[in-house]
């Protein structure tokens, strides 16, 4: 039997959901980071225009196929195509989140293991001694996988109890509480001697620094860290009202997102720069680096060390909770609706599914040879595909159906609400969908495969 489709009660509630599938794990280690290396502030200001230029119109395509569709992200696209090969896109998406989910648990799941460690002080010594216990941690075939049972089940368990009373209801709890975290350990990072020179490589523009490499790095940014093309945006778009205004909304949420990644550089620049650490990214920032960043700044007092420590591992995983929430829920009202099955064998099945996926790509860290190949493991494979090929052919494609296959009326319809919202803007955002957005992806998808 069909269950009753939910919807979102309130608009923070909506905002707080959407925003919180958008941040993530991407807001905080890379975002700061190619800050700091693409000429600073300069590099901010050309993310902003990334995100006003390209991001916003493709959130906003999503939220109009998947607010009209009010289904799952593949039927959503069926429906506005009358049943065509443009529902594969959809389906792409759909696939695109499923894969997503279970490396992206992985990585979420040593986040609550740094939560446990900070707190017991397992992770206080010195930077051989972190090194180490990273690299140990990491390829220890049992402990990742099982804080990646943890937090699948935990995601899981939000995710059966619908969208109101699962989804919205969490969000509004630990979207706050992350924003407060995060200025927490934002004040203790710039209250460190020497934190300034932080801010300086954070926010001095460097419009030297400005190459081909910063633009397309920019752009390829703002559609991961808004979560575009991976069914999450569409999905909950799909739980919006008829009277939601899609333009505000689109802005409100980019503008959260972009100022969490900015707060988040002026969390972990100060604190690198007060100890003369110059970070990089990825993994090892998160991993290697902060800890022993965090156990040297706070040398003179352990205590205030180990409670910031706590809190940037709490926040991390509340990000990570709040975005593979958006992940699950693609894959489960997909099940719901295509399978006729409840909402909580969707979400067993989906939670299942990650899981292995994720044992997989936890193992891929031990030294089990046919879980590497072609000189990257599983875990790289799946970011790879997924990240590199799969976001931006769905995204490339997505624009293309909107700006050329639906009906103008139709969508200029869903822009405006009926025209009840000003639609003073419909034009340009026409115009970006159709010409701008699909050239910029197609030059950042083949710049990632090495063509340009
Ligand atoms: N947008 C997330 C981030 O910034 C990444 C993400 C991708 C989340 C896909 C959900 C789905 O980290």
């Amino acid at each position: 039997m069909m269950e009753k489709r939910g919807n979102f009660g309130t608009e923070l509630g909506m905002i707080l959901a959407t925003a919180g599938g958008a941040v993530g794990l991407g807001n905080v280690w890379r975002f700061p980071y190619m800050t700091g290396e693409n000429g600073g502030a300069a590099f901010i200001l050309v993310y902003i225009c990334c995100v006003l230029m390209l991001g916003i119109p493709c959130m906003l395509s999503e939220f109009i196929i998947g607010r009209h569709g009010a289904s799952n992200t593949y039927r959503a696209y069926s429906l506005l195509s009358g049943g065509n090969a443009w529902k594969y896109v959809g389906l792409l998406g759909v696939a695109t989140g499923f894969l997503i989910m279970g490396y992206y648990a992985v990585v979420s799941g040593w986040c609550l293991q740094y939560v446990y460690a900070s707190f017991f002080g397992e992770i206080t010594g010195n930077a051989d001694f972190v090194n180490h216990y990273f690299a140990e941690f990491s390829s220890d075939p049992w402990r990742p996988v099982i804080w990646t049972l943890a937090i699948l089940v935990i995601t899981c368990l939000v995710i059966v109890n619908g969208v109101r009373s699962g989804i919205e209801r969490t969000s509004k709890m630990l979207m706050p509480t992350l924003f407060i975290l995060l200025l927490v350990i934002v004040v203790a990072s710039c209250l460190l001697p020497g934190g300034e020179r932080g801010m300086e490589f954070l926010f001095k523009p460097d419009f030297t620094k400005l190459d081909s490499d910063a633009f397309l790095g920019a752009l390829g940014q703002s559609f991961y860290s808004l979560s575009i093309a991976m069914g999450c945006i569409c999905t909950y778009a799909s739980y919006f009202k008829r009277q939601t205004n899609l333009l505000k909304s689109a802005l409100q949420v980019s503008l959260l997102d972009t100022l969490i990644a900015v707060l988040a550089g002026l969390m972990i620049f100060p604190a690198a720069f007060s100890v003369g650490v110059n970070p990089g990214s990825g993994p090892s920032l998160v991993f290697v680096t902060l800890p022993n960043v965090f156990n040297q700044a706070f040398a003179a007092v352990p205590l205030v060390g180990m409670l910031v420590s706590v809190f940037f591992y709490a926040l991390l995983s509340l990000a990570a909770i709040t975005s593979l929430m958006s992940l699950h829920e693609v894959s489960t009202a997909f099940l719901i609706e295509e399978l006729h099955i409840t909402r909580r064998t969707a979400a067993t099945f989906v939670t299942a599914g990650s899981l292995f996926i994720g044992i997989f790509c936890s193992l891929s860290f031990s030294d089990i040879p046919w879980l590497s190949f072609g000189g990257r493991t599983l875990f790289d494979w799946f970011d790879f595909v997924t990240g590199q090929i799969f976001l931006p052919v769905g995204g490339f494609l997505t624009c293309l159906f909107i700006g050329w296959a639906v009906p103008r009326k139709l969508v200029r319809d869903e822009f405006t609400n009926w025209g009840t919202v000003s639609c003073r803007v419909f034009g340009v955002y026409l115009f970006f969908v159709r010409y701008v957005c699909p050239t910029a992806i197609l030059a950042v998808f083949l710049h990632q495969l090495g063509v340009f």
